[in-house]
């Protein structure tokens, strides 16, 4: 699963207010769970407002060669026939995940404790990502790990036939650590524990408990989460409504702050707390941004958004809110740029491991377009207010976030912003371009050089 063969230059152009009101595509994390946990079931689940992008059809495809049968129905509805925990068959071939680490990683914990062999592979940005935090664990619960590159793709494992329930403290803010390890909890007999000292989005527990599994989520008496997970339930198929994707309409939100007169709303967005802190920073720095219509869907707040432009100041964002808004700093960084003051963004050392070094890949962009910034180790600080900003271009290192960060940027820059490639979008929105432009956004292809 590939993006575009060749590089897909982009150029974003200040024009006048963004307005209207749009409906961001289905939340990224949900997409993939749904899709697993539908496999895992015994009968048809359902989702609608599933995200069909690469990462999610790659998952799509991991579960159809272990035997789900995943199709799309006239209305647009997909459908899930699961095969039931314990009922995977074996893949025939590689399974390519393309960019997606959450697809991969969650899909080894599922494979995992299951007695069958496999070989994983993704694109250039994967192959780098470390891939150990999720293995290693797996190794504990009886998976072989037969991969020649250890803690990178490709990796081949075969899973355990006598899986070992275990008790994990996830050693890194990670949900994806966390969800692979339950995950492979679903197939061991006894209790599989995770203890989580940093909480993390909790999109794994929920929608397992939907399916019917035993799970509950205390509070220790040093405050961690403790996940207790019963192995071996029976999963009940579902009906899934897929929420608007917050981590999409982040890019929304921050362009319709910073570009001049706008006001938008965005309908029907997620707002589970462990994925609003963007929201909060942007609040805190002066943004208006107003949840309007909350609601329940699918045992989730939703709502929706509405944004108009404001000028922000810059803020120090807690450590502690690193996780609600991890996928998030590259558009606050953005935010940033058009800030009264500095803003310092401290705790960032899972920036370095996503699908890009995103401290750095943002760093870079930031430079690029007359932005002052400082890069630490784990931190960043953006000086808002330069002179005249915009005409970089801008290496996008195969990360999506980037790409469309930097997009953003340009439509409230004085001069044009490029991105060296915009067909990694494809990977988590793919209709990213054509949503900007019915906001009245100009974002054309071009040569990719500086305007
Ligand atoms: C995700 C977890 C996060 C996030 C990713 C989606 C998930 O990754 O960055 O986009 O769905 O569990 P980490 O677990 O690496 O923090």
């Amino acid at each position: 699963m590939a993006h575009a063969a060749s590089p897909k230059p982009l150029q974003a152009h200040s024009t006048g207010p963004l307005r209207g009101t749009i409906t961001v595509p289905g939340d990224k994390s949900i997409s993939h769970r749904a899709l697993m946990f539908g496999a895992l079931a015994i009968g048809r689940t359902t989702a609608v407002g599933l995200l069909e992008s690469e990462d999610v059809m790659a998952t799509a495809a991991a579960m159809r060669a272990v035997g789900a049968v995943i199709e799309k129905q006239e209305d647009g509805t997909y459908a899930i026939d699961g095969i039931g925990l314990g009922g995977l068959l074996e893949p025939e071939n590689v399974i390519d995940f393309g960019n997606a680490g959450t697809g991969v990683r969650l899909t080894m914990g599922i494979f995992g404790t299951h007695d069958i062999a496999a070989t994983f592979v993704g694109d250039a940005s994967l192959s780098k990502r470390p891939m150990g935090r999720v293995l290693d664990p797996l190794r504990d619960m009886g998976t072989t790990v037969l991969a020649r590159s250890g803690d990178r793709l490709p990796a081949s494992i075969r899973g355990a036939g006598q899986a070992l329930p275990i008790t994990y403290r996830v050693p890194v803010p990670s949900a994806q650590v966390k969800s692979a390890v339950l995950l492979a909890g679903l197939n061991a007999p006894g209790i599989t524990t995770v203890i989580e000292p940093v909480p993390t989005r909790d999109h794994t527990e929920n929608m397992l408990k939907g399916f019917g599994a035993d799970i509950s989520v205390a509070l220790n008496e040093d405050g961690e989460r403790v996940i207790r997970l019963k192995g071996r339930p029976e999963l009940v198929p579902q009906h899934i409504e897929v929420p608007g994707d917050p981590s999409s309409a982040a890019f929304a939100i921050v362009a319709a702050l910073i570009v001049p007169g706008s006001d938008v709303t965005i309908e029907k967005v997620l707002l589970n707390g462990h994925r609003t802190g963007l929201i909060t920073t942007l609040q805190e720095m002066g943004g208006q941004i107003e949840v309007l219509n909350r609601r329940q869907s699918g045992g989730e707040d939703i709502g929706d958004i509405r944004v108009r432009a404001s000028q922000l100041t810059g803020v120090t964002v807690p450590e502690s809110r690193a996780p609600s808004m991890i996928d998030e700093y590259p558009v606050l960084a953005v935010a940033a740029a058009f800030a009264n003051g500095d803003t310092h963004m401290p705790g960032l050392e899972e920036l370095r491991v996503k699908e890009s070094d995103r401290l750095a890949a943002v760093a870079r962009g930031l430079e690029a377009n007359g932005i002052p910034c400082v890069e630490g180790d784990d931190s960043l600080t953006v000086t808002g207010g330069a002179h005249r900003i915009g005409g970089g271009v801008v290496t996008t290192h195969l990360d999506h976030r980037i790409a469309m960060a930097f997009l953003v940027l340009g439509l409230a820059s004085p001069d044009p912003v490029t991105v060296d490639d915009g067909s990694v979008i494809a990977t988590s929105f793919p209709t990213f371009t054509t949503l900007f432009e019915g906001l009245g956004a100009r974002i054309v292809e071009t040569k990719g050089e500086a305007a």
